[in-house]
């Protein structure tokens, strides 16, 4: 990649993978549009320090929950989660200004969405298969690109986003420091953008388990060890756990920051902590 210079304008390339060939480098770029708009923003936001950084990803999610799996929990999803999935996604397009430059943290099945909301997305992922999958919902999309990056080490300059998007409790889900990765999210986002991170309200527990349930009966999960899941943690016998974030704990993990804090419940079924990054 060193050494090619974009011009200004908006040429699509036919290329659709660019991949950094610099030693240990593990990112790649994808779009099935490239356009050298969207190249030059990424180029722009990257902190080529990153590329020495190896990703890590849960064992779970690169084994089990990868790509077609993962797919495959949405598709078993009961009505009231579709509901759920519903509300939650329509926040956050709702904080969305089509002037926005956003990053989604564990990316994949909303970034067509996100990208017909904002100017540009940028989706990052630890899984290449997820990404991969991703690359085809993003066809005929020229102002997304997917990175794999690990969410704890964010591979991008200070304030380079107006929003940054962490849902379906990726909070939770990517089994890293919370604390780290919210500092991370804030450290990216601009003065007055806004970091937004969902996990789950308590009213939705039992309708959360079904879901669960639904995903064990199809094999996606191991089965549910009903002894041990309570009080918002499920736990599956294989070791897999789904934690709950609430609206304390995110109140306790953003209290050391400059920022406003907001905790919103969503259609009885989420709960966002959205945090504004205050100046400087
Ligand atoms: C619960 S899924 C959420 C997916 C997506 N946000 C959605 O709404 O459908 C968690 C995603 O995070 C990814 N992931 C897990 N650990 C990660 C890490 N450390 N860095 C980046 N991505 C990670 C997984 O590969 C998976 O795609």
């Amino acid at each position: 990649m060193g050494g090619i210079v974009f011009d200004k304008g908006n040429q699509t390339y036919k290329k659709s993978i660019f991949s950094l060939k610099l030693p240990k480098t593990r990112i790649s770029y994808h779009s099935p549009k490239v356009t050298n708009r969207v190249i030059s923003t990424w180029i722009s936001l990257i902190h080529f320090s990153y590329c020495y950084r190896a990703v890590e990803v849960s064992d779970y999610y690169s084994s089990k929950l990868s790509a077609k799996r993962l797919k495959q929990v949405y598709d078993v999803a009961p009505s009231r989660i579709r509901q759920y999935l519903n509300a939650e996604l329509n926040h956050v397009l709702d904080k969305i200004r089509h002037d926005s430059i956003v990053l989604e943290l564990g990316c994949g099945r909303v970034l067509s969405n996100l990208a017909g909301k904002s100017q540009e997305v940028i989706g990052i992922d630890a899984s290449s298969s997820s990404l991969n999958l991703a690359r085809e919902t993003l066809v005929e999309i020229n102002n997304s690109a997917l990175l794999r990056m690990d969410v704890a080490t964010l591979g991008f300059r200070d304030r380079s986003f107006d929003s940054v998007i962490c849902i379906q409790k990726g909070i939770s889900a990517f089994h890293v420091d919370q604390r780290t990765l919210i500092i991370e999210s804030v450290r990216v986002t601009k003065p007055g953008g806004i970091a937004l991170f969902s996990s789950y309200s308590d009213k939705f527990w039992q309708h959360r388990l079904n879901w669960f349930e639904a995903q064990a009966r199809a094999g996606l999960i191991g089965e549910i060890n009903h002894e041990k899941t309570t009080d918002g943690i499920i736990v599956c016998k294989d070791g897999f756990t789904a934690s709950t974030v609430r609206a304390d704990d995110f109140l306790a993990l953003t209290s050391h920051l400059n920022v406003d804090v907001q905790i919103v419940e969503v259609d009885e079924s989420s709960v966002f902590c959205e945090i504004v990054r205050l100046a400087p």
